[in-house]
Formats: structure tokens, C-alpha cells, sequence
């Protein structure tokens, strides 16, 4: 599966692609609202593994894919959907970048592309995502791809020594403008 944005290709994971993705995830600013306190070599191939073992899943329910630039086909991170419930018609998207290059508008574009392809592909009739409240980045690539806030979830989540809040975002098939 590939799919072309203006500035972006997304499409599947190969197995040699876990060094890009161990190089960003190490990074501070990456692990900051994950569990995780750092990544290794092991959690980075595993990650991947996962994502291709999604591919000859038949019938195919996830569709996690690398985010690459177009212009130079280098991996900056990866996005996906995957179906929310043991249904057809709900899916969740998520998405992580490269912190260089953060702040360009690259999440909300491949985000956008990920609820195309649901809405418009899939035929879903619901898509939602949730993030840590503090992640504000997130909450916002959520807003700007046309999804609403329903909750606020008061710290259900528990790592790196506190307790964050979740925000969960949704969007119905009726609301989608491709
Ligand atoms: C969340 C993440 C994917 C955003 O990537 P990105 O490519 O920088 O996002 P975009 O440039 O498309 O959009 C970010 C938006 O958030 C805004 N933003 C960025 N940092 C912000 C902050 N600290 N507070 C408020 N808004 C912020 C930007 O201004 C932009 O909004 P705008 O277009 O209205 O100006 C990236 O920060 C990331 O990979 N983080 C680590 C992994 C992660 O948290 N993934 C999501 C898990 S739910």
C-alpha cells in the first residue's frame, strides 16, 4: 500500500528500516509522553515486525506505514489506522515524527491522509485518537484534521512517576470533507 501526499509518501514498513526509526525514537523530546524511558535496538525491530506482520493479515485490520519524504525518501516517522473495536466501521489513527522535523505541517498531513483513507477507502463510519493532554502538538494535529474533542479521560494514564490526563478525539464519516 502507498500513499502519495503533496510532500510525503507513505507506505509500508520493511525490515530495514529500524535504524531510522531507533535514531528518532531516542530522542528526549520523542519519549516524552510514551512510558518509555529509552529505546533500543530490540524494541525498535520488534516495533517494526509488528507493522509488518499487519501486512498479510487477511482480512488486512491495521495499516501502520512509514512516513518518508517524498523528494528524498527519507523516513521522518510513521502513521497509521487501525480498526478501534471488533467491527468494521470504527477506526483510530496515530502518528509520530522525526523531532527535526517537527513544526511543519508533515503530522496533520499525513494525518489527514490516514483519515482519507478511512473515511473515503475503508467506508468507516467513525474515527477517533486520544493523546496525553499535555501534548498539545497532538491535540492540535487532531483539531486541524477535522476531529472534535469528547473527553477529557482525568488521569488514566500512569508513567515516568505521575499521572496525565488523556483527550479523546472523534469524527464521524458525515463530518469528513476530503
Ligand atoms: C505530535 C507530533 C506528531 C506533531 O508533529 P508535527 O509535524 O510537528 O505537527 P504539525 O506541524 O503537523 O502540527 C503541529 C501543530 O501543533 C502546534 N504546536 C506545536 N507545538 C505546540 C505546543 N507546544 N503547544 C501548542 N501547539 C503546538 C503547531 O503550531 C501546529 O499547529 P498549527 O498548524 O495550527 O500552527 C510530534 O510532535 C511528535 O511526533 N511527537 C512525539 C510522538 C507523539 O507524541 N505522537 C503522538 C502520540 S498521541
Amino acid at each position: 500500500m502507498r500513499i502519495e501526499t503533496p510532500r510525503l509518501l507513505l507506505r509500508e514498513f520493511a525490515a530495514d528500516d529500524w535504524p531510522a526509526v531507533l535514531a528518532y525514537q531516542q530522542h528526549p523530546a520523542y519519549l516524552r509522553y510514551y512510558p518509555w524511558e529509552t529505546r533500543a535496538e530490540d524494541d525498535a525491530r520488534r516495533f517494526i515486525q509488528m507493522f509488518i506482520d499487519q501486512q498479510s493479515a487477511s482480512p488486512r485490520r491495521d495499516f501502520q506505514l512509514v512516513i518518508a519524504l517524498k523528494e528524498t525518501g527519507t523516513l521522518i516517522g510513521n502513521c497509521g489506522l487501525r480498526r478501534a473495536g471488533d467491527n468494521e466501521w470504527e477506526g483510530a489513527i496515530g502518528y509520530e515524527l522525526a523531532p527535526s522535523h517537527w513544526g511543519r505541517g508533515f503530522a496533520t498531513e499525513a494525518a489527514r491522509a490516514m483519515v482519507d483513507f478511512g473515511f473515503g477507502q475503508l467506508g468507516l463510519h467513525r474515527i477517533s485518537s486520544w493523546c496525553i493532554a499535555d501534548n498539545a502538538a497532538s491535540a492540535r494535529v487532531l483539531e486541524r484534521v477535522g476531529m472534535r474533542l469528547e473527553g477529557r479521560l482525568r488521569e488514566n494514564a500512569h508513567f515516568k512517576g505521575r499521572r496525565w490526563d488523556t483527550l479523546l478525539f472523534g469524527m464521524l464519516g458525515n463530518e469528513w470533507r476530503p
